[in-house]
């Protein structure tokens, strides 16, 4: 055991969550920017969460583990808005970790894509969730000062998907960087920032929502576009019309919850984060990993490209998919 994990351990105690005996931290698989435990307690199991300094990527990329922080804050306002959002967070710990409880049963969203398990339903009631946190947090004062985390935004999601692909493109770089500065200037609602199938439970009550450590103050269209994007690129991937369907079921769902701005203009800013961000997933920084056959990240690319210089609004962009899936 190291002795940042001693620390942790010191925290647990500290907050009363296990006592004096052994305790085994069980790594989580997953992601590439934090270390994260399964710990068995007196309580039942929880888990347990800390940044890391050096993000776990092929290209060098740095990010303050403050952004441990505002995963927490993200976590408890999407709880307040309703409980069956996310886990319940039961400690703040040294080095911006934190202990959550741990779900049992309930398997990551992407791996029930993966297995072939599509269900439009839940899709919606990703849709649904997301609208829900945005709506509630909408031109809040309060929401937007307890999330001042714009540089962290900027350093994990505008440069890396934005700002690495425009500089790359020469010819779409005007409209790339017009994007990002539109991102940046936008402060509408809060954002989770990273909502992909990795980072949602299939809960028995719905989606819980993982891993908000880029959460920030700012375009709703980005969660919504972001997730898309995901199912968009799995449909390739997998060649599954039905992710497609998963993808337009979202977009619907969300929609529908869209009540604090006309929706046609979220939609169409939606659509050009979408375009921007199927190109980032095959060009940029953190490409999706499963993409590898040249041919798919050639239709993604090609589509992507033409998405940028003649933008659609999400809707037309998810139904115009099943094109080129056919
Ligand atoms: N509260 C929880 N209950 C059950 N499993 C969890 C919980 N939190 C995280 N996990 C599991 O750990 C994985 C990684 O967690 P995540 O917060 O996404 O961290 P990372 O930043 O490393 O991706 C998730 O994909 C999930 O499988
Ligand atoms: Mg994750």
């Amino acid at each position: 055991m190291g002795e940042a994990d001693a620390d942790i351990i010191d925290g647990l105690r500290g907050a009363g969550l296990i006592g004096a005996g052994d305790v085994a931290l069980e790594p989580l698989t997953g992601g590439v920017s934090c270390d994260v435990w399964k710990v068995e307690t007196p309580g039942g199991p929880i888990v347990v969460k800390r940044p890391l300094e050096q993000l776990r990527v092929a290209a060098e990329w740095h990010a303050p583990i403050e952004r441990g922080a505002s995963e927490v804050r993200w976590l408890r306002r999407a709880r307040g808005v309703d409980a069956r959002l996310a886990p319940e967070v039961l400690a703040e710990l040294p080095g911006y970790g934190f202990a959550m409880r741990f779900l049992p049963g309930c398997p990551v969203w992407k791996d029930e894509l993966i297995a072939g398990r599509v269900d439009a339903d839940f899709a919606a009631a990703v849709g649904r969730g997301i609208a829900a946190v945005h709506a509630a947090t909408a031109n809040d004062t309060a929401d937007r000062d307890a999330f001042p985390t714009d540089a962290m935004f900027r350093a994990l999601r505008v440069d890396p998907f934005l700002l690495y692909v425009a500089q790359r493109e020469p010819e779409l770089a005007p409209a790339l960087y017009a994007l990002a500065d539109d991102l940046v200037a936008c402060k509408i609602a809060l954002v989770h920032g990273d909502v992909s199938p990795k980072n949602i439970l299939v809960g028995a009550d719905g989606p819980v929502f993982l891993d908000a450590e880029c959460a920030v103050y700012g375009d709703p269209a980005f969660d919504l576009a972001f997730c898309t994007t995901h199912l968009l690129l799995k449909a390739v991937w997998l060649a599954d019309a039905r992710l497609g369907e998963a993808a337009a079921a979202l977009v619907v769902a969300y929609s529908a919850g869209i009540d604090w701005e006309d929706a046609d203009g979220l939609l169409l800013r939606a659509g050009k984060l979408t375009a921007a961000l199927l190109l980032a997933r095959v060009e940029g920084k953190s490409p999706a990993p499963y993409l590898t056959d040249p041919e798919h990240k050639h239709i993604v690319r090609e589509q992507a490209r033409a998405l940028i210089v003649a933008p659609q609004p999400i809707d037309a962009l998810v139904a115009n998919w099943k094109r080129i899936l056919a």
